[in-house]
């Protein structure tokens, strides 16, 4: 870990094992980024039972799932922090500190915070619920967080962080710097039903660890262009999931794909043929990295436990100085 380095912080909810969607929306970014900036990957399992706190039993086997996955796209934990986030006190601390300084109203005007009350059903949120954003900034800003790359729908919360921080610095002492959010190549992958985001509450996804033939299976099912009804009527690939999908993961071929479509040339069976075997490429690495860690589980309990060691002393420097500026310190060691 180098001192001059700039810092990342992400992380996942741990809900179940992670798909393309975030693959392409995040993951990717993460896994290139880690040598260049000194990286932590927080697991919220906090965040998580915002929405899962009937149901904590799976929660253990969740998180090393996410740890799981982590390593088996590529993050490499000698160059990234994995952390677990109710493992570190001092999150939970900040959390109440920034409680302060945001408004209700704020929150309640949330986009992401809406749109996904309005999913789960909510008539009447938790606290909790509604306050994640506030502890999604103490996360961002324990290690003092220079960029945060994330999907398209966590920017309200990037943006209420750096309010968050503004405030802070203003009123007390300059401690934190503004995060920037960074938005992967891909922020909203489509779903395999072709209507909303590819995401797991909604069942429209492929995950890193679908098999070979699920992931065909999948892409059999997938929407194409309902105008096309025989194979050479010409294809309209603006509107076509599965091209979706080739512009994201098959880029080589994406270009002759789509002329041949357009003319009637290529049939939807090859194209997702196609579709199919550019992603058991792309996945086939990760599924054989994967058995090493389903096969050492005391591996990733390792990382998970280094990982959350390391974070836990950048927290309580952290802390330190936010008990300075707030005048908290009133027994300075
Ligand atoms: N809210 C993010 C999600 O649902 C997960 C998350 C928790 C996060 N803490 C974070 C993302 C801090 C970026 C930074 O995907």
């Amino acid at each position: 870990m180098s001192e001059n380095k700039k810092r990342i912080l992400t992380g996942d909810r741990p809900t179940g094992k992670l798909h393309l969607g975030h693959y392409v929306g995040s993951l990717q970014n993460r896994v290139k980024l880690q040598h260049e900036y000194d990286t932590f990957l927080i697991i919220a399992d906090v965040q998580a039972l915002t929405t899962n706190f009937e149901s904590p039993d799976k929660l253990s086997e969740d998180v090393r799932q996410v740890a799981r996955d982590y390593l088996s796209v590529g993050i490499d934990p000698e160059e990234t922090t994995i952390l677990i986030q109710s493992m570190i006190p001092e999150i939970a601390e900040l959390t109440v500190f920034y409680s302060m300084i945001v408004t209700v109203n704020q929150l309640q005007r949330n986009p992401t915070i809406k749109s996904e009350s309005a999913q789960y059903g909510y008539d009447e949120m938790t606290y909790g619920f509604l306050g994640y954003p506030v502890s999604q900034a103490a996360d961002i800003t324990f290690c003092k967080a220079d960029l945060v790359p994330v999907g398209e729908d966590q920017l309200p919360h990037i943006e209420q962080t750096r309010k968050i921080v503004r405030k802070f610095n203003n009123m007390y002492n300059k401690v934190f710097p503004e995060p920037e959010a960074l938005i992967g190549d891909f922020p909203r992958l489509v779903g395999l039903d072709g209507k909303s985001k590819m995401s797991k509450s909604l069942d429209n996804a492929i995950y890193l660890n679908d098999s070979q033939k699920e992931v065909e299976n999948k892409i059999q099912e997938a929407v194409t262009d309902p105008a096309r009804i025989r194979i050479d009527d010409p294809g309209h690939p603006e509107v076509c999931t599965v091209f979706e999908y080739h512009k994201a993961f098959n880029k080589e071929e994406m270009e002759e794909i789509e002329e041949n479509c357009r003319q009637g040339k290529i049939g939807c069976v090859a194209c997702k043929k196609k579709l199919g075997s550019a992603l058991n490429n792309l996945l086939e690495p990760i599924r054989e990295k994967r058995v090493k860690y389903i096969n050492n589980p005391s591996l990733v309990d390792e990382v998970l436990l280094t990982g959350t060691r390391k974070a836990r002393k950048v927290a309580r420097e952290t802390i330190r100085e936010v008990r300075e500026a707030m005048k908290l310190d009133y027994f300075p060691e």
